[in-house]
């Protein structure tokens, strides 16, 4: 089955999907994106992650080229064209081709970009175990709620944590927990979910916002502010959500054991409810 690409309305072989030397995405990082997932091959939350690149693009004065339907048509002629039954949706939008200046440019039409892989997921032996992670500093710029292609602190923290042979980092600012380098970050602590607040720091997941609504239609509280490091440490669960990870359980933090080391039943139940939603 063939990995899809798409530039600028056109499906094309992989090796002939081409963007410019001068494209700002590629000189300045000045673009948007999104990742989106199929379950039995219909992408989950699409409406919620159009709606994110809109807001992203909006942000950033950026054009959106497409009207809403012809973005899902193209995303479906996309996923026909794939036949994957779980893959990965991947769209950059960036401000278009310019000789090199910092401003934007007087005319410039976006570029567009859509690749379509097979999601491979993660092992269910490592789902069932829970993961590891490491905090870094949060060096990040002060909108990380835009879904920006500027990723560069991101992928330091994220290279941090694979070269210390755990599966995440968890981003610290001023000494408190913002999200992870590809997930947002949830804790528990006496029975309520902690996570961080919508707002310039985080980005704010779509998996984010459905966990938070399946736990309060279980009935379990959920607190949206900031944890310190050692609210974290102490917590009596830790987990990530996040379009790769879905909802994922971290059971030790910079060698620290999170309780007992296992999966928690507050994400056990969290990631029951998530499979019976997308399954
Ligand atoms: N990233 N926070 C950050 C910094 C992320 O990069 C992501 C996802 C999330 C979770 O967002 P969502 O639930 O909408 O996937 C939170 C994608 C998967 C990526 O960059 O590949």
């Amino acid at each position: 089955m063939p990995e899809i690409a798409f530039v600028n309305g056109r499906f094309l072989p992989w090796d002939q999907a081409t963007v410019s030397i001068e494209d700002r995405g590629y000189q300045f990082g000045d673009g948007v994106y999104e990742v989106i997932r199929t379950y039995k091959g219909v992408p989950f939350e699409l409406e919620a992650h159009l709606n994110r690149l809109d807001r992203s693009a909006n942000e950033l004065r950026l054009l959106q080229p497409y009207s809403r339907s012809r973005w899902i048509a193209f995303i479906q002629e996309g996923l026909n064209l794939a036949r994957y039954q779980a893959a990965k949706v991947y769209i950059q939008l960036t401000r278009g081709v310019a000789p090199r200046d910092h401003a934007f440019p007087p005319q410039a039409t976006p570029t567009v970009v859509m690749t379509i892989r097979e999601l491979i997921p993660l092992n269910e032996r490592i789902r069932e175990d829970g993961v590891t992670a490491r905090t870094c500093q949060d060096l990040r710029w002060g909108r990380c709620d835009i879904k920006s292609v500027n990723l560069l602190a991101n992928v330091l923290a994220r290279e941090e944590a694979k070269a210390a042979g755990v599966f995440e980092a968890i981003l610290v600012r001023d000494g408190q927990v913002t999200e992870g380098s590809v997930s947002n970050v949830m804790a528990v602590r006496a029975g309520t979910i902690i996570t961080a607040p919508e707002g310039p720091r985080i980005l704010s997941g779509v998996t984010r916002t459905v966990v938070l609504r399946l736990a309060r239609k279980e009935g379990i509280p959920v607190q949206e502010r900031y944890l310190s490091l050692d609210e974290l440490y102490g917590a009596d669960e830790v987990f990530l959500t996040g379009t790769t990870v879905e909802v994922l359980a971290v059971v030790r933090v910079d060698g620290k054991t999170i309780n007992s080391g296992r999966p928690g039943p507050i994400v056990s139940r969290l990631s029951a409810a998530w499979a019976a939603l997308s399954g």
